[in-house]
């Protein structure tokens, strides 16, 4: 072996026409410092580490084509300088590389974890942080450098494509569960890639579309979860969105990338774009701006920025500075360190915090009379709905994992000893959707069943969104009579129905929701989705999981509705929408104005009190808790401490989500009636055990953005601090009084 790496050494040295002596006096990355290393480098070695190498067949400076088949990316080696290959893999809800190799029968399969939005809903950034433990450590054992993860767009539409893949309609619920993320994933030596900064809120022309959005939205919503993100948990690098936003494409806005992204935050990784796979934006302005990485990466690109060199349209200056943030990173990575990768993880271990954490954001939405739990394993249980015999652990897209064996719901309510229908089992096996229950099927399934359980699934993903139609945010018909009839026969015999939502987004609930006495939704959660659904059928598992976002009664509800293209059609599954449709002046295509601005979420349903089937924050348990005691002290520098007391007041255990709310005194900016600040969970709490939940906040955090002064503000008066089960369901409020105004100016506006 030891012959060969002298060998490959040789080779590797004369490749570049050096001699084992040149090569020790050229700097090397690790040995000499950095500044040395950019020093010694030529442009073209410049260009080649600023440009991904992977899309193309030829392959720059010894990337090993194939070495991780599927990976989503990779820098170029540059040798003569001592810089490694380092892999880029996606994605929020687990590694995604393909699954076997040529030349081996070892397979590669990775964990599918619970998808963000359902890791959002636990509430529990403690939680969240194993799962990035988790999925960092299944990245470095598959021999990968960057984690393309969290994604954190708000969620400013129920019908964005990948919502799955982001966690909110609340930057703060946002900002906390992608610092946690952050910081699981980068404990294990690797690193993550905070995306898509900014505003990309919609699939449809996602490269071309121009987000229109005044800079109150900007700061308040859709810059401030990545605000949070980078202050607390330092990603190592962040990508950079496709959109334009305020006619400035993301990834060439200075004012994003360098005066807001690194100036007011302290980020100090590099940038990468989003794949762009369309030579749509200027490389040297790109550069300039502060987006280091070109992704996928074309060898003409590598021309291009030697040319902008030569030409002077991209000062060298620049290019160096580019590469030297990209070595800073390098240097950290395992490829660097020749970490020795096991292709090995511990998937075992990986199911178990998959499940777990699954089992924290499956959200009880209605539970009339005691439907559930389940107590009786001798229930025979008629199991309706194609979902609950293929499930969708995750969405679609560059967000999915190649996973073993996904554990589906007949299988998890199987493992637990229930006795499903068989006829309707071999009615599902057979088919390959949904498929109709007419009134006498459902009057045979209610006369030898003691309880149906209705599985109504749904999926989504990157390239395209949905539409507010039959089928994807509203029930079909089939759907809809499928409920009627098995909720009236069941029902006629005194039988209850349940109901579970496998969806990786909000749909329309309102219209029949009282065909069921129970409605779990259990979003799409990995690999071990059926045994987590059936832990909290069964209250093995009290569910303690929350909404991110609101339920609306109607898509038109929503105050972005109309500002959305929530009925083109020009969209095809995987290659997104059709080019030829792109029509630069149209609205929601071309561009999309964010008119309803920071009146997103329960932020505008709560203040212009218009009804909704289930609000932010909400969830219920098998239990019930009071909470007693509230206070809220100020500590030095402008920081609070909040605490109030949680008691479990009911039967079985049970932990709760205590979220503070925070309504502003009046006058001034017109602010929402109340804003989330701050959360958290408690432990298991037993019958009768309490717990003092202990949150924290500060002046700044109370601050809206005041445009006319382009900055922060937190105006003197009296606030009221509510410690709240839910957004409408407010427990006890304390106020809570500022003596003066306290301003905080910022860089620049992005117009
Ligand atoms: C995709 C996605 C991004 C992903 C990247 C690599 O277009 O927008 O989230 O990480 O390409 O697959």
């Amino acid at each position: 072996m030891k012959h060969q790496i002298l060998v490959l050494a040789v080779t590797a040295c004369l490749s570049t026409g050096l001699s084992a002596q040149d090569k020790t006096s050229v700097p090397q990355l690790g040995k000499a410092s950095i500044d040395e290393v950019v020093a010694a480098m030529t442009v073209r070695e410049k260009a080649t580490l600023l440009v991904g190498d992977h899309e193309f067949d030829y392959y720059v400076n010894g990337t090993v084509k194939d070495e991780i088949p599927d990976i989503a990316g990779t820098s170029a080696a540059i040798p003569r300088v001592g810089i490694p290959v380092t892999y880029y893999t996606d994605g929020p809800a687990g590694v995604n590389i393909a699954p076997t190799r040529k030349g081996t029968d070892k397979t590669f399969y990775c964990t599918a974890f619970p998808v963000a939005t359902m890791l959002a809903s636990t509430w529990n950034p403690d939680l969240v942080l194993k799962v990035g433990e988790a999925i960092g450590n299944e990245a470095l054992e598959y021999g990968c450098d960057i984690v393309l993860a969290p994604a954190i767009n708000l969620h400013r539409n129920p019908l964005c494509g990948r919502n799955f893949e982001y966690y909110s309609e609340d930057p703060v619920l946002i900002g906390k569960t992608a610092s946690a993320m952050i910081t699981g994933i980068q404990s294990n030596g690797v690193g993550t890639s905070l995306k898509h900064f900014a505003a990309n809120n919609q699939e449809t022309f996602r490269r071309e579309n121009d987000s229109r959005i005044s800079q109150r939205a900007l700061r308040e919503l859709y810059l401030r979860g990545f605000e949070i993100a980078v202050r607390e948990s330092h990603p190592w690098t962040v990508m950079s969105s496709y959109n334009l936003i305020n006619g400035t494409a993301a990834s060439e806005n200075y004012k994003l990338l360098t005066t807001i992204l690194r100036d007011e935050w302290g980020f100090n990784g590099f940038v990468m774009t989003d794949w762009m796979r369309l030579k749509i934006r200027d490389i040297a302005k790109q550069i300039h701006a502060g987006n280091e990485m070109m992704m996928p990466g074309y060898p003409e690109q590598i021309d291009d920025i030697v040319a902008a060199v030569e030409e002077g349209r991209l000062s060298e200056a620049d290019l160096d500075l580019a590469v030297k943030h990209m070595l800073e990173v390098i240097v950290r990575t395992p490829r660097f360190k020749g970490y020795k990768f096991s292709n090995d993880p511990d998937l075992a271990a990986h199911a178990e915090i998959t499940r777990t954490a699954a089992n924290e954001g499956v959200i009880l939405l209605k539970n009339e009379a005691g439907t559930l739990p389940l107590s009786d394993k001798g229930k025979k249980i008629a199991l309706f709905g194609y979902g609950s015999y293929d499930l969708f652990a995750g969405g679609v897209g560059s967000g999915e994992v190649n996973a073993a064996k996904i554990v589906n719901i007949d299988e998890g309510l199987r493992n637990y000893g229930f006795s499903l229908n068989k006829e309707l089992a071999a009615i599902y096996e057979g088919a390959d959707g949904e498929i109709g229950i007419s009134p006498a099927y459902a009057a045979m399934r209610a006369a030898d069943s003691d309880i149906a359980i209705v599985t109504l699934r749904r999926t989504a993903g990157e390239y395209v969104d949905r539409r507010a139609i039959e089928g994807d945010f509203y029930l079909t018909k089939l759907e809809k009579d499928m409920l009627k009839n098995v909720s009236e026969a069941f029902r006629a015999r005194g039988k209850k129905v349940v109901v579970i939502l496998n969806t990786g987004g909000v749909i329309e609930t309102s219209s029949w929701k009282e065909y069921a006495d129970a409605i779990l939704l259990p979003w799409q959660p990995g690999v071990e989705g059926g045994n987590t659904i059936t832990d909290i059928l069964t209250g093995k598992v009290n569910p303690s999981g929350k909404l991110t976002m609101t339920w609306p009664v109607e898509y038109m509800d929503i105050p972005s509705s109309k500002n959305f293209p929530y009925d083109f059609e020009g969209n095809s599954w995987k290659a997104g929408p059709v080019r030829d449709s792109f029509d630069p002046a149209k609205r929601n295509i071309g561009f999309t104005e964010y008119e309803e601005g920071i009146w997103v979420g329960y932020r505008y349903f709560t203040t212009y009190k218009i009804p909704v089937s289930f609000p932010f924050g909400f969830g219920l348990s098998y239990t019930s808790f009071a909470y007693s005691a509230p206070k809220v002290v100020a500590g030095k520098k402008g920081s609070f401490t909040a605490t109030v007391t949680v008691t479990n007041t009911g039967k079985v255990s049970g932990k709760e989500v205590v979220e503070l709310y925070v309504s502003a005194p009046e006058g001034g900016l017109e602010k929402p009636v109340m804003e989330l600040k701050a959360f958290g969970k408690t432990g298991e709490l037993a019958p009768g055990a309490s717990e003092t939940v202990t949150l924290t906040f500060t002046t700044d955090d109370l601050a809206s953005f005041d445009e006319s002064q382009n900055c922060w503000a937190t105006d003197a008066g009296t606030y009221s601090i509510h410690f709240a089960s839910s957004s409408d369901d407010i427990r006890e409020s304390v106020p809570l009084k500022m003596r003066k105004r306290s301003v905080r100016t910022v860089l620049t506006k992005l117009d």
